[in-house]
C-alpha cells in the first residue's frame, strides 16, 4: 500500500507495528483509498468551526414492550476511534428498528438529529449498510405539519404541501458541502445488555438520509446525535437511564479492536469524574458550552483576553465530539502557540502545512526540550491535564505538530476529540454540569 504524507499513513503504520508485535490479530485495514488527509481534517474542523460559530451567532434569546427486552437503569456500547479508516470521528454501532438492523455512526454532540443512511442514498459511493424503513415494523413517519416536525426538527424543509407529507430536512454539519437530506420518522433503537438481554429504546426520532455528502459519512453509516436538543439521541437516552450520558475516548491512534464507550445512566460511583464545570446551553443549539478560565503552558497562565471564553461576546468554548483537532479562536490560539513553540524551540522543525509547527521528533538531540505541560482550567476549578499527544500530535512516523488550529475571531473555540481523549466525560444533563476524569476507558 501507498503511505502518503498524512495521517493516513501514521494509522497504517501504527496498525502493522501492532501486527507485527502480534498483538492485534483482530485489526482489520480498509483501503487506503478512502483516506482523509490530515489537511482536509484540518479544513473540515476549521469550516465546523466557523458553521458552529454562525449558527451560535444567530441563536434566538407509548411503547410496546418486546419479550427480551430487560429494565436496565444505564447501557452502554462500545465506541471506537474511526482513524483506521482515515476519518478523525468516533464511531457507535447501533440497532435501529424491527427487526433490528445495525449502522455504525459517527457520535456527534454537536449534532441534533439522528439520521442513517437510506435506500437510494449514495449509490455506489456508498458502500455501507442501508436501512429500509419499509421494512422495519416500528418505523413511523412523522409528518410536516406536527411540532416535532416544525419545532423541533433543525433545518426542516417548509414545503408541507399535504398535512401527512413526511418531515424533509437538508441538514448541514458547517459551511460547505457537508449535510444530508431526507425524511424523519421514528423508531426503536436496541441496546444489547451483558447476558444476552437488550433494552429497546422506543420512538426515537431518526432522519433517513437519501443523499448524503461529506467525507465523514464514507466510513459510517450515518450520525448519532448526542447534542443537547428534545429529538436528540442524548436527550432520549438521558430520559430514559437517569438524566445523563457519558463518553470515554480512546487514544485516536488506538487500535481498531480497542473501544471505549457510550454509557447512559448514572456512572458506577468508582469511575464518577470528580471534577466539575458548569454546562452552558444555549436555546435551541445542540452544542455543550463550557466557560475557560485559563490556559497554563510549563505552568504559567497565557494572556488571553478574557472575551475569548466569553458566550455572550461571541466568543466561549463547547465540547465537540464531531471535530477532531481543537480550534482556538485566534488570540488564543496565538498564545498557545508561541507558548509551545517556545518551549519546543530546540527541535529542528519541518514543514507538515497546514500545521504552523511541526518537528523532526527523530533528529531530537540528547538534552532537547520536552514537550510543555498543558492545562486548560474551567470555571470550578476543573483543570483539563491532556497527555501530551494530545497537543503536540504525531502527523507521520518521526513527525510531530502542535495539533491547534487557528478559528475565526469573534467566534466559538471547539475543543475536539483528540484533546478529549483518553478522559471520560459524563454529560449531567439533568443538573447542567459537565465531569470529567484521566482514563484509558477500556472496561
Ligand atoms: C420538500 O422539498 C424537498 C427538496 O426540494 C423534497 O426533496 C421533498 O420531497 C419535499 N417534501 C415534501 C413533503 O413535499
Ligand atoms: C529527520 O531527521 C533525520 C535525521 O537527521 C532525517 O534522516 C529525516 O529525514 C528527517 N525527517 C524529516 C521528515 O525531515
Amino acid at each position: 500500500m501507498a503511505l502518503r504524507g498524512n495521517l493516513l499513513s501514521v494509522l497504517l503504520l501504527h496498525a502493522v507495528a501492532a501486527m507485527a508485535s502480534g498483538e492485534s490479530a483482530r485489526l482489520e485495514l480498509v483501503p487506503a483509498a478512502p483516506g482523509v488527509s490530515v489537511a482536509e481534517r484540518a479544513r473540515d474542523d476549521r469550516h465546523r468551526q466557523a458553521y458552529i460559530s454562525t449558527r451560535l451567532a444567530s441563536r434566538p434569546g407509548g411503547s410496546r414492550r418486546v419479550a427480551a427486552e430487560a429494565p436496565a437503569s444505564a447501557v452502554s456500547l462500545p465506541m471506537s476511534s474511526g482513524a483506521y479508516t482515515g476519518t478523525g470521528q468516533y464511531f457507535v454501532n447501533l440497532l435501529v428498528g424491527t427487526p433490528a438492523q445495525e449502522f455504525t455512526l459517527v457520535a456527534d454532540t454537536g449534532s441534533d438529529l439522528t439520521w442513517v443512511k437510506c435506500q437510494g442514498a449514495g449509490g455506489a459511493s456508498s458502500p455501507g449498510r442501508v436501512f429500509r424503513p419499509a421494512n422495519s415494523k416500528s418505523w413511523a413517519p412523522v409528518p410536516c405539519s406536527s411540532d416535532t416536525c416544525k419545532l423541533d426538527v433543525p433545518f426542516s424543509l417548509a414545503n408541507c404541501s399535504s398535512s401527512a407529507s413526511p418531515c424533509s430536512y437538508d441538514y448541514r454539519y458547517k459551511e460547505g458541502a457537508t449535510g444530508a437530506r431526507g425524511v424523519v420518522g421514528t423508531d426503536s433503537a436496541t441496546i444489547a445488555l451483558p447476558g444476552g438481554k437488550v433494552s429497546k429504546l422506543q420512538d426515537v426520532v431518526l432522519g433517513c438520509s437519501s443523499t448524503h455528502d461529506g467525507q465523514s459519512f464514507r466510513s459510517a453509516d450515518g450520525v448519532l446525535s448526542l447534542g443537547n436538543s428534545k429529538i436528540s439521541f442524548a436527550a432520549s437516552g438521558a430520559r430514559r437511564f437517569g438524566g445523563s450520558f457519558s463518553y470515554c475516548l480512546v487514544d485516536h491512534l488506538a487500535r481498531r479492536d480497542a473501544a471505549g464507550y457510550l454509557h447512559f445512566g448514572p456512572l458506577p460511583v468508582s469511575q464518577r469524574p470528580t471534577a466539575q464545570t458548569p454546562m452552558l446551553l444555549s436555546a435551541q443549539m445542540p452544542f455543550y458550552g463550557v466557560k475557560v478560565d485559563a490556559i497554563h503552558v510549563a505552568g504559567k497562565a497565557l494572556d488571553i483576553p478574557a472575551e475569548v471564553w466569553d458566550a455572550t461576546k461571541n466568543g466561549g468554548a463547547i465540547l465537540d465530539s464531531g471535530t477532531t483537532l481543537t480550534v482556538l479562536a485566534t488570540p488564543a490560539y496565538k498564545a498557545v502557540v508561541a507558548a509551545l513553540s517556545t518551549h519546543l524551540a530546540g527541535v529542528p522543525t519541518v514543514d507538515f502545512p497546514p500545521f504552523e509547527h511541526c518537528y523532526n521528533w527523530t533528529a531530537r538531540g540528547p538534552g532537547a526540550p520536552d514537550i510543555p505541560k498543558l492545562v486548560v482550567q474551567f470555571a470550578g476549578s476543573a483543570r483539563l491535564e491532556p497527555p501530551a499527544k494530545s497537543y503536540v500530535i504525531d502527523v507521520k512516523p518521526g513527525v510531530k505538530c502542535i495539533g491547534v488550529q487557528e478559528g475565526e475571531w469573534p467566534g466559538v473555540s471547539v475543543i475536539g476529540n483528540i484533546l478529549q481523549q483518553e478522559h471520560l466525560w459524563e454529560f449531567d444533563l439533568k443538573n447542567m454540569l459537565v465531569r470529567f476524569k484521566e482514563s484509558i476507558c477500556t472496561r
